[in-house]
């Protein structure tokens, strides 16, 4: 009797990873992951920063590790949610794209300044023509989140000719860079080593995604809003993925946005910039601005401090809330939770 219970409970468990591997399209589940926890060495930041009257929780660790991330999500409610803002219903795609990284660590194990004055780099058609590089260069962790804040620096450096390139504008390193698959670069020369790759997992394609980049596999493009990157110019230990939790609070701690949106709408979901703005509330005790200003009353000013497009673009989008993104910068502004570093 115990032989065939045994028998039945070893046939389902070896039914489940065949599932797995199935779904998956890969081979790659027979590797055991070596447990990824965090290294929380950093002391707490005792004074209060100016913006912890937004915040339930501040100095959140916002990367989820292999070892715990089902326990945070359970503490901190991310288990109630499917995504884009919880684990419900993806554990284990989070757990097999986790797997597949090697750190989840949020600074150097060299670093113990507790305090961190950050600034938050947006892409607004603002920065152009200003020189804010060298100011943004001086903080402690810049955080920055679309992809072509390299671009001309190379374009600059390989053409070694009269091409001004952007660093004027925006500076040369990066500590933090948000990504999604549809919006992260693949050109090899774009890749500073010391800049930390944030996943923001919207979807469960977006895990897969990562995990086929990461193993080599074969990439399936269906089922993204626009190409995703089909090369990943990251290595594993420079990657990690964000906490839904961050985004959660984003959207409905500081933008408020409702849970439920009639059946006619699309639900809407805060810009990476927001994200970017809530990551580094969790992470720094001061934060600055650089680059959030749009103008909507011109549909034809610069939308970014590069290429071409204008704001037409910004003001069709029916995925995010820019009334109440351009509230919620105002209001910040307003109460010094934060210096808005862009001049006029
Ligand atoms: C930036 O400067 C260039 C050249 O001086 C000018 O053509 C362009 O209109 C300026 N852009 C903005 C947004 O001020
Ligand atoms: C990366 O950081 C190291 C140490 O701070 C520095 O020497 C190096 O120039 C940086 N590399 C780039 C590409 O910025
Ligand atoms: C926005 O654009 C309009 C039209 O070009 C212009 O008159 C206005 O000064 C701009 N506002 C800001 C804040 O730049
Ligand atoms: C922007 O437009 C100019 C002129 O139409 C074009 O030469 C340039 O390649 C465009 N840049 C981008 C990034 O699309
Ligand atoms: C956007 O947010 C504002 C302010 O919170 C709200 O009044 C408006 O109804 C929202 N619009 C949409 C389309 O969700
Ligand atoms: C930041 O300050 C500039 C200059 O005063 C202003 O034009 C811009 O709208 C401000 N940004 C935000 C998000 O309010």
């Amino acid at each position: 009797m115990r032989g065939y219970l045994l028998a039945i409970f070893l046939s389902a468990v070896f039914l489940y990873y065949v599932l797995h591997c199935i779904l998956w399209g890969t081979n790659v589940y027979w590797v055991a992951p070596v447990e990824m926890k965090r290294r929380n060495k950093i002391q707490p930041c005792l004074s209060k920063p100016a913006f912890a009257p937004l915040l339930r929780f501040h100095q959140f660790h916002p990367f989820l590790c292999t070892a715990d991330f089902k326990k945070i999500a359970s503490i901190y409610g991310s288990d109630k949610f499917d995504l884009p803002y919880g684990i419900r219903t993806s554990v284990e795609y989070f757990r097999l794209a986790l797997s597949k990284l090697q750190s989840c660590d949020l600074f150097d194990e060299f670093d113990n300044e507790p305090c961190k004055k950050c600034v938050v780099v947006g892409n607004g058609g603002v920065l152009k023509n200003k020189t804010l590089g060298e100011k943004i260069d001086s903080y402690d962790i810049i955080i920055s989140y679309f992809m072509k804040r390299k671009f001309f620096i190379h374009h600059y450096i390989m053409n070694n000719g009269p091409v001004l390139g952007h660093e004027e504008e925006v500076g040369r390193r990066t500590t933090f860079r948000l990504f999604y698959p549809e919006s992260v670069f693949s050109d090899p020369n774009h890749n500073d080593p010391n800049t930390t790759a944030i996943l923001t997992v919207f979807k469960p394609l977006d895990l897969k995604w990562l995990v086929e980049l990461l193993t080599r596999g074969k990439i399936n493009t269906n089922g993204f809003w626009k190409k995703p990157a089909l090369n990943l110019i990251y290595k594993p230990h420079q990657i990690r993925i964000l906490d839904p939790f961050i985004i959660k609070t984003a959207a409905y701690d500081l933008l408020h946005f409702p849970k439920v949106f009639p059946k006619n709408q699309k639900p809407k979901h805060p810009t990476t910039g927001i994200i970017a703005i809530t990551l580094a509330f969790h992470i720094c005790h001061e934060v600055h601005l650089a680059g959030f200003k749009y103008n909507f009353s011109d549909l034809k000013s610069p939308l970014h401090y590069y290429g071409n497009s204008t704001m037409s673009l910004m003001n069709e989008n029916a995925y995010h809330n820019v009334t109440a993104e351009q509230r919620f910068l105002k209001d910040i502004i307003e109460k010094n939770f934060v210096i808005n570093l862009t001049q006029d």
